[in-house]
């Protein structure tokens, strides 16, 4: 692009004010960080009034919150203080996109330059040249050709599933995987296949379901998959549009499929002219290279790519020959200026910084936490399996994943200063979605030692 200096952003920009108030704004960040370092219990004294701050609250969302949590909006690392004064390890990252813990400065740092572009949101009508970066680096990091930006995962799913049926047409049906989740809207509710998620909900879309890999028969499983899809394709022929891979299971617990095992199913999609739509929503960034399909190695199959969480802003991914028809797509809302700005610091820094590889930052926190949760299995072997997952998403089995002990041992753990959450069903895994921008393998020891003294508590 031509010089920018002569327009009045980069005079503002340049103001040395703003450099000095930053500098300022960063040394009070760096000198009030250094006094939260490890955990803290709640203080006596806020507590009351922590437990009416949160009835009040769960009174007007009009439901309960999973945890007693309501942060102060402050934190370091992976260490997040709530509003009753305790300091806890944040393991579940907001389910995702708090990669970079909390207060993480660097991150400031560009909230800080954001907040003072002339917009709080941009919109698909008029948006800055943030967007424009942002989906630049996108496509060159994905090898697809277009990218379209929302602002929540199940949106970009949506464009997916719009994009793909556009292209596909009349073909309507969808193929999908069992125990997959890609969002709540009315029709992902539908895709989503767990029951309470779509119940009361009206019909939307017509989803054929193929079981999952299973690693402990990888052959048969295979076999069993494909015969299935087989019977699917037999039975609505030229039917279906798409088919959506969460290529590594979230909300069912962390299931890992294989490269030959989604090789075998896309083969054949290819050859009915189905559409390959991966969804990564919680896997970007989080397995050992940038997109789980890279690696998986399927990039020569990917036709729709989904990503969110840790990407703070969202999008669709596709090739040229998906590209819709204009007003397919579009919305008020992009993203806000924080989060695109914010979203192009990330991306371009898991590019850059070592975390990807085997010996990246993502495979060392991986191996430290698998090498507590094997000691912990050969401790108790009746209790406790595991590891499951890949890369920065961690789980475990406790108990043999009976729901009622695996959510309460969940809520024992808030309580001893770890956040996580639950994944899965029959059996209910506990997971971590680790904060692993900050997170150091001395802190992977102290989470775990937090979690062998509470299964302890619970063993005995
Ligand atoms: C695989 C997957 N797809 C889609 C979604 C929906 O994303 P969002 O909650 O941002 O709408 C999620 C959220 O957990 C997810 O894990």
């Amino acid at each position: 692009m031509s010089n920018l200096d002569s327009l009045a952003v980069s005079q503002f920009k340049q103001d040395p004010r703003l450099q000095e108030g930053k500098k300022l704004i960063l040394e009070a960040v760096h000198a009030h960080q250094k006094k939260l370092t490890q955990l803290r219990p709640p203080q006596q004294a806020l507590m009351q009034t922590y437990q009416e701050t949160l009835e009040t609250f769960q009174h007007i969302r009009g439901g309960k919150l999973y945890f007693p949590y309501l942060g102060s909006g402050w934190g370091h690392g992976p260490l997040v203080e709530l509003l009753d004064g305790s300091v806890k390890y944040d393991m579940i990252s907001g389910i995702g996109p708090h990669f970079w813990g909390h207060s993480y400065p660097a991150l400031l740092e560009v909230a800080l330059d954001a907040a003072l572009s002339d917009t709080i949101m941009q919109g698909h009508l008029q948006q800055n040249q943030d967007a424009l970066h942002l989906s630049q680096l996108l496509v060159k990091a994905s090898g697809l050709h277009h990218c379209f930006l929302s602002s929540s995962g199940v949106m970009a799913n949506e464009n997916a599933l719009k994009i793909a049926f556009q292209k596909k047409f009349p073909a309507q049906r969808i193929l999908a995987f069992e125990k997959c989740f890609m969002g709540r809207t009315l029709t992902l509710s539908q895709v989503t296949d767990k029951p309470a998620f779509r119940e009361g909900l009206p019909l939307q879309i017509a989803v054929d379901y193929l079981p999952f890999y299973r690693a402990e028969a990888p052959e048969e499983s295979t076999e069993y998959t494909i015969k299935i899809l087989k019977k699917h394709l037999a039975r609505y022929p030229k039917q279906h549009a798409v088919m959506c891979f969460e290529l590594v299971q979230g909300e069912a617990g962390f299931n890992v499929g294989t490269t030959a095992f989604f090789k075998a199913i896309m083969q054949i999609l290819k050859e009915h002219q189905i559409a390959i739509f991966i969804d990564e929503v919680q896997t970007f960034g989080r397995t050992p290279e940038l997109f789980a399909y890279q690696y998986l190695q399927l990039e020569e199959f990917v036709d729709i790519v989904s990503i969110g969480k840790l990407s703070q802003v969202c999008a669709t991914l596709f090739h040229t020959d998906f590209q819709p028809r204009p007003g397919l797509l579009s919305q008020t809302f992009t993203s806000s200026t924080v989060a695109l700005q914010t979203s192009h610091w990330i991306i371009q820094h898991l590019l850059s910084d070592h975390f990807y590889g085997p010996t990246g930052k993502i495979m060392q926190l991986h191996h430290r936490f698998k090498e507590h949760l094997t000691r912990l299995e050969a401790r108790w072997p009746e209790r406790m399996q595991g590891p499951y997952g890949i890369g920065a998403m961690i789980a475990f089995t406790p108990f043999g994943g009976e729901l009622q002990r695996v959510a309460r041992f969940v809520q024992d753990l808030f309580q001893a200063g770890v956040i996580a959450f639950v994944a899965g069903h029959n059996p209910t895994r506990v997971r971590f979605l680790i904060p692993a921008g900050v997170m150091t393998l001395e802190e992977v020891d102290i989470v775990m030692a937090i979690v062998e003294h509470v299964l302890a508590q619970n063993i005995s």
